[in-house]
């Protein structure tokens, strides 16, 4: 019996391959090239599934050309490189990566707002270059974290993952708007309290962005938001590029209209915005929120194991258009 064919469309790692190997004749991307959408296409042929990255759209443009493919699996928990309506109306599974990195995520997203707070990498160049030639009292003096008020844009998992940590590790006061409110058992359990936009964005201290991105989120943050913000203010971003303005970012950070910001998503990364790369006040990680082995390793299972269980088994784990399965 002849397997189904498969695409992976990045490097992953060698024993998923084998795992996916097992079940199916896949072709792979050793030199993880990053393709154009026409190169995309030319290797979908014949494929009936798919294992993607957040760096390949799967839009109406693909499925038209790809009239075949069944299922595209991505190995992440966002998906808005996925046209999930236009997969929906073809007929195509969509699948992403939820749960398995909600806590490495949380954890990456109190690193990057303390080493924000606390300037850890501005101090850390001024070392490098040889300027600490002596210890001054107010040398890199940062906001305050424990005690302060932690305010929370999105409050899916990785959102209340990061409440948790703030409200019972650092003893914060946790305020938090989302598109729904969580039930009074959540909100206990985060010991977040549900606040509109303009309270969230004039009251916290440190304000974590973990909403996914939409054209209803697009620059949800931007010269008028940040405008509201305390001047004191931090301003961290786990979630998407493009739900930040990083233009109107650079400015307010550059004129000291917020006290800084911690970005690892970006506009069009892996560009980042030119003025972000100038201002000293800001921290900047290469989309490495999830970047654990363990965890990468779990969400690239997931990802195999939703094509694995779909197309052997007609048995996805973590569907985004069930609907396809009924049809
Ligand atoms: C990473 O950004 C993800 O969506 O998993």
């Amino acid at each position: 019996m002849t397997k189904p064919h498969i695409l992976v469309a990045r490097a992953i790692f060698p024993e998923t391959l084998a795992r996916l190997a097992q079940q199916f004749e896949v072709e792979a991307n050793p030199d993880d090239a990053i393709w154009t959408k026409a190169q995309l296409i030319e290797r979908l042929q014949g494929k009936v599934g798919a294992f993607t990255t957040g760096s390949e759209r799967v839009d109406t443009e693909v499925l038209a050309a790809c009239p075949q493919l069944r299922i595209v699996a991505n190995m992440a928990v966002g998906y808005n490189n996925f046209d999930v309506d236009a997969m929906t109306a073809a007929g195509v599974l969509a699948t992403n990566a939820p749960d398995v990195l909600t806590e490495t995520t949380a954890d990456f997203g109190f690193a990057l707002l303390m080493a924000t707070a606390r300037r850890v990498t501005e101090s850390e160049h001024f070392l490098r270059a040889g300027k600490w030639t002596k210890w001054s009292y107010d040398m890199f003096a940062g906001a305050e974290v424990h005690g302060s008020t932690l305010g929370i844009l999105g409050m899916g998992r990785i959102g209340q993952g990061i409440a948790r940590r703030g409200a019972h590790g650092f003893g914060m006061k946790v305020i938090y708007h989302n598109r729904s409110r969580l039930s009074p058992e959540r909100e206990a359990e985060c010991e977040a309290r549900y606040v509109d936009k303009e309270e969230l964005l004039r009251t916290a201290d440190h304000l974590v962005l973990v909403v996914p991105y939409s054209a209803a989120s697009h620059h949800a943050i931007g010269a008028a938001e940040l405008a509201l913000m305390k001047r004191t203010a931090c301003l961290v971003n786990i979630a998407r590029g493009g739900i930040v303005d990083d233009a109107a970012l650079a400015v307010a950070l550059r004129e000291k209209r917020i006290a800084a910001a911690g970005l690892d998503v970006f506009e069009g990364e892996p560009k980042v915005h030119p003025d972000l790369l100038t201002v000293p006040n800001v921290v900047l990680t290469p989309h490495i929120a999830s970047a654990t082995i363990p965890t990468r390793m779990a969400m690239a299972n997931l990802a195999a194991d939703n094509l694995i269980g779909f197309l052997t088994q007609g048995k996805p784990l973590t569907p985004l258009n069930p609907e396809v399965l009924t049809r």
